[in-house]
């Protein structure tokens, strides 16, 4: 099923997109999300930063930090408008050096990229709108031998310590993704309810494969959203790593902030659309805030000389 052709693009802006709520309300990838990224490359024998690649990169949240390690950044996405938005903030309100950047309105799947190039992709929150098969080939073309592949995707936060809370916010997402419809939504859901252990790594290609799990309390049911499924992919050799209590990921928050984190994911749905679950979940928050956890699965990869 991951190999089905998918016309449209996922996180569209007919999807709802809006990127100042977006910068607001999604988690900000703090010291220990960066420091996982750079420590798996910088522990290679010879590895080089001369060229990161940020791939599905929206309004260039990650290529800011990629900015400072690399010489160069390469910033890539397919929806109209977002690498240019990307530009605006890295450059006219970041003040980020113009030399250092190129721009490409293009897919994971098929970039213009040349081949044995990149040092460092990071494919951040962008992996489950693709063709995971497709784009695991088309990393594998760009990477240098040696070079380092980082997918890395934060689920919905789950509730600690207040299960009626937890049930209420389950079923807000229950009524959200059955508005998700389409392939590409089917897709997504594919990806993303098996943790990404539906993404391959053909072993001819790439080696040192990591999977950490953070927040999942050791059970990859935590990323799950609905009952679409896929194939898992994971072989025997792959390391898996949990990590458990990552404080980054992790807050209180009131109703006011559940409604307005909802509305960063796509399809955007206005409240009116779903007022029984939010009624629902406003009487078992009673005016409190609630603890949030945040599942975060982050997958390394090596390209084999
Ligand atoms: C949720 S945003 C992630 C933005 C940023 N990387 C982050 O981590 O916050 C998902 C991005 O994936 C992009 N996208 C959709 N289809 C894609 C594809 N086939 N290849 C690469 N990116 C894609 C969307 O345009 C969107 O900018």
């Amino acid at each position: 099923m991951a190999n089905v052709s998918v016309n449209e693009l996922g996180f569209s802006p007919k999807q709802g997109v809006n990127w100042s709520n977006y910068l607001v309300y999604r988690p900000v990838y703090q010291t220990s999300f960066f420091k996982r990224i750079f420590d798996y490359h910088a522990e290679k024998p010879g590895a080089t930063w001369t060229v990161g690649h940020d791939i599905g990169a929206g309004c260039g949240i990650v290529s800011f930090t990629l900015a400072i390690h690399f010489d160069s950044v390469i910033i890539s996405d397919p929806n109209d408008g977002y690498v240019t938005l990307a530009k605006k903030l890295l450059i006219e309100e970041a003040s980020l050096p113009e030399s250092k950047f190129t721009f490409l309105q293009e897919t994971a799947e098929e970039t213009s990229v040349d081949s044995g190039t990149i040092d460092l992709i990071a494919a951040c929150e962008c992996i489950q709108w693709t063709n995971p098969k497709a784009a695991i080939s088309e990393f594998s073309r760009q990477l240098k031998a040696g070079g380092t592949l980082a997918i890395t995707y934060y689920a919905r936060p789950l509730i600690d310590g207040n299960e009626r809370v937890q049930n209420a916010w389950k079923g807000v997402w229950g009524a959200h993704s059955k508005k998700a419809q389409g392939e590409v939504f089917d897709r997504a859901f594919r990806t993303i309810n098996t943790a990404l252990e539906n993404i391959e790594f053909p072993e001819g290609e790439w080696e040192a494969i990591k999977r950490v799990y953070i927040n999942a309390r050791g059970d990859v049911n935590a990323f799950v959203m609905n009952n679409l499924v896929d194939e898992r992919k994971v072989k025997e050799k792959e390391e898996k790593i949990w990590v458990e209590d990552d404080e980054e990921w992790v807050g209180m928050k009131d109703i006011e902030w559940f409604k307005a984190y909802l509305a960063t994911w796509v399809p955007y749905i206005p409240e009116a659309e779903m007022q029984d679950v939010w009624d629902e979940l406003e009487l078992a928050l009673e005016g409190k805030k609630a603890r949030i956890r945040t599942p975060v699965v982050m997958i390394f990869a090596t390209r084999r000389a």
